[in-house]
């Protein structure tokens, strides 16, 4: 036994209560905030193992500072804050922790939807202000969901977490994904199309793809050109995806008629004017936090960990190639 592994930021108890059952030395980042590259570089020193947060850049440098170091279990589903090849060549076991929070992460990307749509934000500050004075026929309108057009960009987990959804209310459902979804379309009876015909006849756009450096800017200016002028854009997945700049613009112009976000281009900045857009919600990269699931998060990311520690197939590891090197 003897296990040093070191916790980036406090995670619910019983992820915490798990790692101190298995290791000898379980240190966690006592402070509410993200950890410094300076702070990481030094309290990685030593370990054998590190479950990092999304906010945490884990590269070569970080890696060749613990020379011990066998497992970097991700408290998070996306991992392009990890460098995958590095941690392959050092032997370094790389996990995440998919499945738990796609319903989470699917429910508050309806939410942004709805938000968006019905302009419950906008309705909402304006009824604090005291400025509601009665019913009006004009108030606030807004867009209709019930039997629109959706648009799934990535039919993973999530994706079809929100096609599942749709159905509730009664929608047409559009997907884009490299390989086509048995689940989709047999049950979901969503249909595959290529992006530019989705962009073209969607009202709601939802990303649900990793970033990825194929998926980075997956949506500029020439795609929000393509949507529908009354669409909503929502992204719950990661930022980069979008270009953010781009984004604002085709607000300002008209171009896309709203969007919802959870995540952004450069995180946690948001691009100059976007929050000060009447046509947007923006969200503090909250999908997965609720109190269940930030809970099974913190369950898996321990046992992924423990699991590779004590010599086991981690049950999540994301560069399984890690197992074949010679
Ligand atoms: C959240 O963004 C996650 O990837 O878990
Ligand atoms: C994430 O879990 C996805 O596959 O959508």
């Amino acid at each position: 036994m003897g296990f040093n592994v070191y916790v980036t930021r406090q995670i619910p108890e019983p992820g915490l209560e798990l790692l101190r059952r298995e290791c000898s030395v379980v240190e966690v980042n006592p402070e509410d905030r993200v950890i410094t590259r300076a702070e990481l570089l030094e309290k990685v020193r030593g370990r054998d193992g590190l479950l990092p947060m999304l906010t945490e850049r884990i590269d070569a440098e970080v890696m060749d500072a613990a020379p011990t170091l066998r497992v970097v279990a991700n408290y998070a589903v996306g991992y392009n804050n990890i460098d995958l090849a590095a941690a392959t060549a050092r032997g370094i076991v790389v996990t995440n922790t998919p499945g738990v929070l796609t319903d989470a992460t699917a429910d508050l990307a309806w939410a942004l939807l709805f938000a968006v749509a019905r302009r419950v934000v906008e309705s909402d500050r304006f009824t604090r202000e005291g400025k509601f004075a009665g019913w009006a026929p004009m108030l606030f309108l807004g867009a209709d969901i019930t039997g629109r057009t959706l648009g799934i960009v990535g039919a993973g987990r999530i994706g079809t977490a929100m096609a599942e959804r749709a159905r509730g209310f009664q929608m047409k459902i559009l997907y884009t994904d490299a390989v086509g979804s048995d689940r989709m379309e047999r049950e979901l009876g969503a249909q595959r199309v290529s992006l530019d015909e989705l962009l073209a006849e969607s009202d709601f756009v939802s990303v649900h793809v990793p970033l990825t450096e194929g998926t980075q800017h997956l949506f500029g200016i020439e795609q929000f050109r393509k949507m529908k002028r009354t669409a909503i854009f929502i992204n719950t997945a990661r930022g980069p995806v979008h270009d953010e700049t781009a984004l604002v613009e085709a607000l300002k112009s008209g171009l896309i008629a709203g969007a919802g976000l959870d995540v952004y281009e450069h995180e946690p900045a948001l691009a100059p004017g976007l929050a000060e857009l009447p046509n947007v919600v923006v969200l503090p990269h909250i999908g997965s936090a609720t109190i269940g699931t930030r809970t099974r998060m913190a369950l898996m990311a321990a046992e992924n960990l423990v699991a590779v520690l004590k010599g086991q197939r981690a049950p999540n590891c994301v560069n399984p190639e890690v197992y074949n090197r010679k």
